[in-house]
């Protein structure tokens, strides 16, 4: 079973941050799928660098739209996605250190901390589409 499930609930109305939430969902769903085995499964440690790696580009991403935007509380944003990133931060050392078991943990928190975050705060920024193309109202 996937720990998260895309649906259209998740949009933000713009669909390069869109994208970019379905592929972290993804990467999420793979580890939450794999079994953290021993200290030498190679495949479990390099979806742990490409999480690492996506999440930092998506946020770069993210906070240059809120920064083009104008978005008010973008330092309270900051704040959150720098925990995400201190907890996947806190993974790789896990490994690291040969503490594969309690990788599945985390894991289940990242997913459903993301899940929160997408629609708690995420969606109180207003994206570049909405400010472009205002729908017109038939
Ligand atoms: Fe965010």
């Amino acid at each position: 079973m996937s720990l998260i499930d895309w649906s259209e609930a998740y949009s933000l109305d713009n669909q390069l941050i869109d994208n970019q939430h379905k592929k972290l969902f993804g990467i999420l769903n793979k580890l939450h799928d794999m079994s953290p085995g021993d200290p030498d499964n190679r495949a479990y440690t390099i979806t742990v660098e490409r999480l690492w790696s996506y999440a930092n580009y998506h946020f770069i991403a993210e906070e240059q739209l809120m920064s083009d935007v104008g978005y008010g509380d973008i330092h309270g944003h900051l704040q959150q996605h720098k925990l995400f990133t201190e907890k996947i931060l806190h993974l790789k050392e896990m490994l690291g250190q040969g503490e594969q078991e309690s990788s599945h943990e985390l894991i289940t928190f990242l997913g459903n901390w993301i899940q929160r975050h997408v629609m708690m705060e995420d969606k109180k920024i207003p994206t570049a589409n909405n400010l472009i193309d205002p729908s017109p109202v038939s």
